[in-house]
């Protein structure tokens, strides 16, 4: 990295910014205006696909600029996400655009094996059409020699193959079908890069898979492209350490509130999380939500749901964890969870923030009004002015005077509470739960919200997997 930058850019002292863990000369992306840049993003993908068609490289000062600037590019783009999910996906976007490749995974280390943790296939995607989501699921490999990612894991190098079925048979690696057999895709070229942070850790592999001609034919990827996917992999691993990191200090803080109850845990909270994110994607489609936005409202959902129960830190173990039902009164002090948590972020300095305490808030409001806690400050605890009911205690909020994300949470908590045991409660089966969901509909749930969650049902599913209650 260091030589290309200085061949590219020269050295600067001053004028340095720091992205994605690399120093870029800020002048060169002060000099270059947003549409510009869009436009010589196709000059270069022009380019990129003639240096394919003839063979070469590109060699000349202005591609090199034009390539470094779509990295910082991309660089810039994954720096601000905040949520692991969310930038595995802005990652391999970022990379499958950048090499025009029609596929690609994501694999992160889990103490010694690698999770087959993110994937994208356009072929398949256009498949199922562009409503539903492709579903994966996760599985881990054995960081060794024998498995192409788990080879670049293991040695740290990038492994670029021209057509994965036709192997020289000196690797010591092979290539495994199976996915492309269920999945009925093929597989030809593949690039696979370890995620590499700066102390020299593999983080987790990045495989890029069919790069494409302009006509979209499959071709192989170029030798030159093995030293970009390292600019990728490198600025990934940098962003996904930062990203783990927050999840960690999320999950930190939960495990304060909920790791008390010892059947409700951390997968609970990232479950209920990931579907929320889900059934936004879903109904923000249905009501044509522009892109950008659903783009960063749900990295902030992802972080916000987690923390949607943070206020039973509150609560007294002697209710928590009571193996039976709740008395009344008992009851009444775990409301008071929801405007505990809000009150957790009252100086409200982000968009974070603001949603975490308004997902806090409303999650437990009922769609037709008989929900808690209704129009109160979380602070003083006392109604909101002009809400006020007869009993002196708050109105209750009811239909959009739900927040959008209050009720979106408040389905995906309730469809994993019920599917999950708790000390209080049994599993309920699968056709049980939905009907529930199903019957209150309109009743505690927006309706909207129940069709967004039935619409991308299979992903939900599919996320269970990947989240699995950890055994006693
Ligand atoms: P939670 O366990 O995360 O449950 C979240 C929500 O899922 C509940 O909110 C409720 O709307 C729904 N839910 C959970 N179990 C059932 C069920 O068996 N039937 C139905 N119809 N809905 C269910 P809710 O009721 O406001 O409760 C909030 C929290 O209060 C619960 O969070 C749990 O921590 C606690 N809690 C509620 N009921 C009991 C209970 O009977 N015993 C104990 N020990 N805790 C309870
Ligand atoms: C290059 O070879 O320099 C451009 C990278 C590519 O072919 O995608
Ligand atoms: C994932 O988001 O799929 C894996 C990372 C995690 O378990 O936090
Ligand atoms: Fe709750
Ligand atoms: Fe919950």
């Amino acid at each position: 990295m260091h030589s290309l930058q200085h061949s590219i850019l020269g050295i600067t002292n001053s004028n340095k910014c720091l992205l994605g863990g690399f120093v870029y000369d800020n002048t060169l992306f002060n000099r270059l205006g947003t549409s510009v840049r869009s436009q010589h993003t196709n000059e270069f993908r022009r380019g990129v696909h003639l240096s394919r068609i003839y063979g070469q490289g590109f060699s000349g000062g202005f591609m090199e600029r034009e390539k470094i600037d779509l990295i910082a590019q991309s660089s810039l783009d994954i720096n601000e996400v905040k949520d692991l999910d969310i930038l595995l996906e802005r990652v391999l976007t970022n990379a499958r655009r950048f090499f025009n490749a029609d596929a690609g995974s994501i694999y992160l280390k889990q103490e010694d094996k690698l999770m087959f943790s993110y994937t994208q296939n356009d072929t398949l995607q256009k498949r199922l059409g562009p409503d539903k989501k492709l579903v994966y699921n996760t599985f881990f490999i054995p960081i060794n020699n024998q498995s192409i990612a788990g080879y670049v894991a293991k040695n740290r190098e990038v492994v670029n193959i021209p057509d994965v079925y036709k192997l020289g048979g000196s690797e010591p690696y092979s290539f495994d079908p199976n996915f492309d057999t269920i999945s009925n895709y093929r597989t030809l070229s593949m690039l696979t890069v370890p995620m590499t942070n700066q102390r020299g850790d593999v983080l987790g592999v990045m495989q890029i898979i069919n790069a494409q001609d302009d006509q979209g034919n499959v071709i192989a990827f170029n030798r030159s492209d093995e030293s970009l996917i390292k600019h990728f992999g490198a600025s990934a691993a940098l962003a996904v350490e930062r990203a783990q990191m927050t999840r960690d200090i999320i999950m930190r803080m939960i495990s304060m509130a909920e790791l008390r109850d010892p059947k409700e845990t951390g997968a609970h909270v990232n479950r209920v999380a990931a579907y929320s994110v889900e059934i936004y994607e879903a109904w923000a489609r249905k009501k044509g939500i522009p892109a950008e936005e659903v783009k960063r409202q749900k990295d902030i959902l992802r972080m916000a749901a987690m923390l949607h129960d943070v206020g039973k830190v509150a609560i007294s173990d002697m209710i928590l964890k009571k193996p039976g039902k709740l008395l009344s009164n008992e009851f009444e002090v775990i409301k008071s969870h929801s405007y505990l948590g809000a009150r957790l972020f009252k100086n409200a300095r982000s968009d974070f923030d603001e949603m975490a305490a308004e997902v806090a808030l409303t999650h437990h409001d009922k769609w037709n009004g008989t929900g808690y806690p209704g129009h109160i400050d979380p602070i003083s605890e006392e109604p909101l002015p002009g809400f006020e009911g007869p009993d002196g205690r708050p109105l209750p909020k009811k239909g959009e005077e739900i927040p959008l994300f209050g009720r979106i949470v408040a389905a995906a908590d309730v469809y994993d509470a019920l599917s999950s045991i708790r000390c209080y409660k049994e599993i309920w089966e699968e056709e049980r739960v939905l009907e529930e969901l199903r019957n209150c509909s309109g009743t505690h749930f927006d309706p909207e919200i129940i069709d967004a969650f039935f619409s991308c049902l299979d992903v939900i599913k599919s996320i269970a997997t990947r989240y699995p209650d950890e055994p006693d």
